[in-house]
């Protein structure tokens, strides 16, 4: 029976080890992870990570041929293919802080598998990692090898959040990156030969190493870009009076672009995409690219222009002043079908409403109120190194009520600011919602998810992304 052992439990590792094992009932695969809380979770009812279809993948194997584990040395000791799927966060500190991934916990993985072995491996970069990535960890492995041969793969993840089993299930594409020699050719196939057990021949792409790793980055920062460009139209959109929708349609239905991922939001969130452009544009200005690392910058750029140019319209619109004016916001994830918040615009949008001193009343269907107040006090990227937790601020604390209902969030509110697309969020009684705000009433609409048109015909004033304005809107100059 082949042994597979996956190094880090989180949204990548775990789904995707769940797959694999529910699809090879003939190898073996255990997760495994330093923190004891993420194992626990994955060994009990309440999983660590909300995925939908995830419960009944993992129930169907565990304990058979799926296993969670914090024995993360015996596991890695016994395995033939080990995946490393640890988080690779911005550095915060030193040389290149601010863009460069931090690669400690890969680091760190990679010392202990040189460590702890003492049979042949394949070591799978799962993680998504700068080019070059896999020339350091053959060094690290190579150099305190003791006779073992190590082959190093890249095989990056493309999974989305909210739709990973089924990303896992069917994917577009499943990419191998391996050196171009025997050794090499020989474990790009042990590897095909696992996936093949569910994805057809011709949707396995093999590479070399470099082109694996960097088209991980490329795939991330085309998805950003694409985000970026429907949202730089949407302020257009707003001051011409065209609807960001229509222009968004016409434009996707050019079968050279495509309609998805064409919708304009307050703007893109999650652990990877910012993560990912500002590791490439780090790549870019040292391998002497400067040009080429400004044009992808311009996509974070319009990202939080995005987020910004939203806080700015709702306070200009609210006659310049929300000091302790109670404000509902409706969805904290980062997007919708799961309960992740990194770097979901929530957390910039939210500040900003604080930093103007209004009193904010939340409610997501999916997060807990300790992971909102936390994610409110936390400095830019320190939410992705989980042992530098900080505590929450008392003053945030005060300013923000999370509760476990959208009547209770929008009950005595100025306005209701909707920041995730859950389907619940297109059901609402927005009549019930109206009596009992005070007025006027706004709904300032980040997901585009309301039919503005028969709130409007309630009594809202409504704000949505890229739509022609209200009249009441359209008088006040909004600063960018
Ligand atoms: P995560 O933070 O949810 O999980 C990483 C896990 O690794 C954590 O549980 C951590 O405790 C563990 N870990 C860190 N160092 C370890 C060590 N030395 N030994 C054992 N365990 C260790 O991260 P994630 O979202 O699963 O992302 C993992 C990687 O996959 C990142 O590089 C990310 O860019 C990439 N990725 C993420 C997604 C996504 O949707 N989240 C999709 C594709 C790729
Ligand atoms: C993204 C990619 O889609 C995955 O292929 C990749 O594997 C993953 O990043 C990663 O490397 O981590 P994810 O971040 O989970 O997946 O979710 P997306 O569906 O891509 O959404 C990202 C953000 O963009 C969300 O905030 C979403 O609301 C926003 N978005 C998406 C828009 O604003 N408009 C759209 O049209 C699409």
């Amino acid at each position: 029976m082949v042994k597979i052992c996956c190094i880090g439990a989180g949204y990548v590792g775990g789904p995707t080890m769940a797959v694999i094992a529910y699809k090879c009932p003939n190898i073996e695969v255990v997760v495994v992870d330093i923190s004891v809380p993420r194992i626990s979770a994955w060994n009990s009812d309440r999983l660590p990570i909300y995925e939908p279809g995830l419960d009944d993948v993992v129930k169907h194997c565990r304990g058979k041929n799926l296993f969670f584990s914090t024995d993360v040395e015996k596991h890695v000791f016994e395995a033939d293919i080990v995946f490393v799927s640890v988080n690779t966060p911005t550095k915060t500190s030193g040389l290149g802080a601010g863009k460069a991934a931090d690669l400690t916990y890969w680091e760190s993985a990679a010392r202990m598998i040189a460590d702890v072995s003492k049979s042949d491996k394949i070591v799978v970069e799962k993680s998504t990692v700068p080019v070059k990535t896999a020339e350091a960890i053959e060094k690290i492995l190579t150099h305190n090898s003791k006779g073992i041969n190590y082959q190093i793969l890249s095989n990056p993840e493309f999974l989305a959040e909210g739709t990973a089993i089924q990303d896992l299930f069917n994917p577009d594409r499943v990419l191998i990156g391996g050196r171009e020699t025997p050794e090499g050719y020989k474990s790009v196939k042990a590897l095909k030969d696992v996936y093949s057990h569910w994805v057809s021949e011709d949707r396995i792409l093999t590479t070399n190493l470099w082109s694996a790793e960097l088209s991980k980055l490329a795939a991330n920062a085309f998805l950003a870009q694409r985000i970026s460009s429907v949202n730089a139209m949407s302020a257009l959109c707003e001051a011409t009076g065209a609807d960001v929708s229509q222009v968004a349609y016409a434009v996707g239905t050019d079968s050279r672009i495509g309609p998805k991922f064409l919708n304009a939001s307050v703007g893109f969130g999650g652990s990877c995409f910012q993560k990912d452009i500002l590791n490439l544009v780090y790549i870019c200005e040292c391998n002497g690219l400067p040009e080429v690392a400004e044009y992808w910058k311009q996509v974070i750029k319009i990202n939080d222009y995005q987020k910004s140019r939203f806080v700015n319209r709702m306070v200009s619109s609210m006659f310049n002043t929300i000091a302790n004016k109670k404000v509902s916001i409706l969805g904290f994830a980062f997007k919708k079908d799961t309960g992740d918040t990194r770097e979901t615009p929530a957390i910039d949008v939210c500040q900003g409403l604080l930093g103007d001193k209004a009193q904010l009343s939340i409610y997501d269907p999916q997060v807990m109120e300790d992971q909102i107040q936390r994610d409110l006090s936390m400095n830019k990227f320190d939410w992705d190194h989980p042992l530098h937790l900080q505590p929450m601020s008392p003053t945030t604390k005060k300013k923000v009520h999370c509760v476990w209902d959208t009547y209770e969030a929008t009950k005595d509110a100025h306005a209701v600011c909707i920041l995730t697309e859950w389907d619940e969020f297109k059901k609402l009684d927005f009549q019930r919602i109206y009596d009992n705000m005070q007025k006027p009433a706004y709904v300032f609409d980040g997901r585009n998810v309301v039919d503005a048109n028969k709130l409007r015909e309630i009594g809202f004033i409504v704000y949505s992304i890229g739509k022609p304005l209200d009249a009441w809107l359209n008088d006040i100059p909004v600063v960018a």
